[in-house]
């Protein structure tokens, strides 16, 4: 019997693979792009898909061109125009392309030597990133695993930054308590990222929002105050551009002079929105967003990559290597050369994916006009659905969108039970519904439906349609009272 290493690596073997499953998700993108009607979130208990494996798992044989249809039949649909749920880009298929050559080539990229290619094209992506943030010419970053392990990279150089002695090296000094403020809606990686740094739940000054949900400027210097007064030593600010829940987008140009006059770091997690920085349309949304000292943008929500690729950008790159000032004498330093700008030295990561060159293949293939054109048209898609919604009796918006993300209830006159269960029922019977997928979230206590449109493709016929559902599974809820 052949040896089964030879088998596992038969380059024959590989290819016939590769176009079977690249020709399976070919019909698969065409056959969302084309809206075929499909369960966007395929229905299944978690036990039941777990026996479901199990079964299989402990059955002889394995096709894998069935395993790879199963898998696609179960996954949930991002690709599909009816998919307005979670921040997640459905990725344009050339930069999935080149995630396959980053899973073949596995060039660990911690530093230089592990990733020669891959880790030149990071610097040249993620200075161009910084360039189009106008973050200036000292300006550069590294690219992370995800907007949560960003922002913590962004907390980590504002603390070895602005503290006067080396925390990095010294531990925290005794009795110093450390603090980040932020808006009371801010992603909970911000709050975690306080945690992880030992500052406790005392160490997220959560800054109160007006009527529109972003931090209220007026608060800033009460905040501030407040928190001095409790012993707490504020080191840095953070702005969101935009919000997760509602995508509001704070005011980073006044949040930027309230952390200048205060000699404290001001970041922006810019996650979600800081791509509206290429949209000619949109891009008043994140000004003084080029003033901050640290900004965190996913390129796998609002940039149509696959997951994680994320930008931390530095206004002083010198801050991206002081946060990790840290021998590993193997691999940081041979003891007479500075590291290059090996991601090791500047990232929590060692190993990592070779993220930049999907992002690089997207710039030259269809040039920085391919994010302009996604983030107008879905921030165009948002301004619509919310007009739909405002005319549509019955519909309340939560909020006005100012991003793709639409959050909105419907509350008849005919109502019969108290509005937050007759919203999470709506959300219940839309998911067994199977044709759209929308999520839940919650607005000043209150729940609400929430739409984040991803999708290009999506139509305002897809939201008409949407509405329509909404009113007649309302309906049959009361009814059914
Ligand atoms: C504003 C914001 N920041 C940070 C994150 C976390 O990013 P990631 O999921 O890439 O870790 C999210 C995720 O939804 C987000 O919306």
């Amino acid at each position: 019997m052949e040896n089964l290493l030879h088998i596992a690596y038969d380059a024959e073997d590989f290819r016939s693979r590769a176009h079977q499953l690249v020709d399976q998700l070919a019909d698969y993108i065409s056959e969302c792009r084309d809206g075929k009607p499909m369960p966007v979130l395929p229905p299944a208990e978690p036990e039941e898909l777990y026996s479901h494996w199990l079964q299989d798992f402990n059955h002889e044989g394995f096709d894998f061109q069935q395993f790879c249809q199963t898998i696609i039949n179960q996954s949930i649909h991002i690709h599909h125009p009816r998919y307005v749920g979670h921040q997640v880009a459905p990725p344009a298929p050339m930069a999935a392309l080149t995630e396959l050559m980053s899973a073949l080539l596995n060039n660990g990229m911690a530093i230089y030597e592990m990733g020669p290619a891959a880790t030149a094209i990071e610097r040249v992506v993620v200075e161009w990133l910084a360039k189009h943030v106008g973050l200036g010419d000292r300006s550069g970053g590294v690219l992370t695993s995800g907007g949560s392990a960003g922002n913590l990279t962004g907390l980590l150089a504002a603390r070895q930054t602005i503290c006067s002695h080396n925390v990095w090296d010294e531990g925290a000094l005794e009795g110093q308590q450390l603090a980040v403020m932020v808006s009371e809606e801010a992603h909970y990686s911000v709050a975690r990222a306080a945690r992880i740094m030992g500052w406790g739940a005392k160490g997220v000054i959560k800054i109160p929002v007006n009527q529109e949900l972003q931090a209220d400027d007026d608060q800033l210097e009460n905040c501030l105050a407040e928190a001095r007064a409790q012993g707490l030593q504020v080191i840095a600010i953070v702005g969101n551009a935009c919000s997760t829940s509602t995508g509001s987008y704070d005011d980073l140009h006044s949040m930027s002079e309230f952390a200048r006059k205060h000699n404290i770091w001001f970041h922006v997690d810019g996650a979600h929105g800081g791509a509206a920085v290429f949209s000619g349309k949109y891009q008043h949304l994140v000004k003084g967003m080029e003033l901050a000292d640290s900004v965190v943008i996913d390129f796998h929500k609002m940039m149509l990559t696959p997951a994680l690729t994320t930008a931390v950008l530095f206004k002083d790159v010198a801050h991206s290597f002081e946060t990790f000032a840290q021998k590993a004498e193997y691999l940081l330093s041979n003891g007479t050369q500075k590291p290059w700008f090996d991601g090791a030295a500047r990232t929590l990561e060692c190993t990592k994916k070779m993220m930049s060159i999907k992002i690089y293949a997207l710039i030259k293939q269809y040039g920085k006009e391919l994010f302009s054109e996604f983030v107008t048209q879905l921030y165009d898609l948002g301004q619509a659905f919310a007009d739909m919604i405002r005319n549509e009796p019955g519909f309340e918006l939560a909020i006005e969108p100012q991003s793709n993300i639409v959050c909105f209830r419907y509350w008849p006159n005919t109502l019969n039970m108290p509005i937050n269960y007759f919203t999470a029922q709506i959300r219940s019977q839309l998911l067994r519904d199977e044709r759209f997928y929308v999520v839940q979230t919650y607005v000043r206590g209150d729940t609400y439906l929430r739409t984040t449109l991803m999708n290009p493709f999506t139509s305002t016929n897809d939201l008409s349609e949407l509405l329509h559902l909404i009113k007649q599974i309302a309906d049959e809820i009361i009814a059914d009272k």
